[in-house]
């Protein structure tokens, strides 16, 4: 079983109907680890030798945050910029996270459809997500197409149950290692593989 870390952020997780249920949804898991950023920084000072330690010891890395303003939560710009360190990550002798694995989950409040071209948000969320898919390369990590839930404030308890499900049995299936590369490598979203014929 591969070992797999959840870095998740959420600033105001009391007013949260998304994330609050995603994440929850990944309970006793076994090999799976939730850490919650701002519950345990709230002050934002990150130790970066225990979160390089908790990277360590993990074989895939999950951001999971409500995407703000085209991008992610502050705390998780803070989190790459201290922790992803010369020497640790990248550069000489910086090799700690080659080979490992990095999903990016993510709850947005447009449509997928306001997310192309001709829509209101102009580009995909792939593109939006540039930077954190070359940080994953830049430390020679593989970077997955991302789980991504649309349209947050009109979904229903039912569909937030289901994607809940979802999201389980997807992070059951990173973990146990069933999701063969060339399998994902044409998929805009991570959410749109065929998870029911495999696990
Ligand atoms: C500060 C802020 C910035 C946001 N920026 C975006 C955005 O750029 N694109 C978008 O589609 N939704 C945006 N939203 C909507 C959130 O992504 C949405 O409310 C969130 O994903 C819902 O998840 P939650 O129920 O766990 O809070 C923004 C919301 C807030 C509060």
């Amino acid at each position: 079983m591969k070992r797999v870390l959840v870095l998740f952020a959420h600033p105001a997780i009391h007013k949260s109907k998304v994330n609050l249920h995603l994440i929850k949804a990944l309970n006793s898991l076994e090999h799976v680890t939730v850490h919650n950023l701002y519950e345990t920084y709230p002050d934002f000072y990150i130790d970066i030798k225990q979160e390089q330690e908790l990277l360590t010891r993990h074989d895939i890395i999950i951001w999971q945050h409500p995407f703000y303003w085209y991008s992610a939560p502050a705390i998780i710009k803070e989190w790459l910029d201290l922790v992803l360190e010369h020497g640790f990550a990248y550069g000489h002798n910086g090799s700690a996270l080659v080979g490992k694995t990095v999903l990016s989950v993510i709850s947005t409040g447009g449509s997928r459809e306001t997310y192309t071209k001709e829509g209101f948000n102009r580009y995909p969320i792939t593109q939006y997500l540039l930077p954190f898919a070359q940080t994953a390369h830049l430390c020679d990590m593989t970077y997955l197409p991302p789980f991504v839930v649309h349209s947050s404030h009109l979904l229903t308890t039912e569909d937030i149950q289901n994607l809940s499900l979802s999201y389980r049995e997807l992070v059951k299936a990173l973990r146990d290692d069933l999701i063969p590369p060339e399998s994902y490598k044409q998929l805009e979203y991570l959410n749109d593989y065929p998870l029911h014929l495999k696990t």
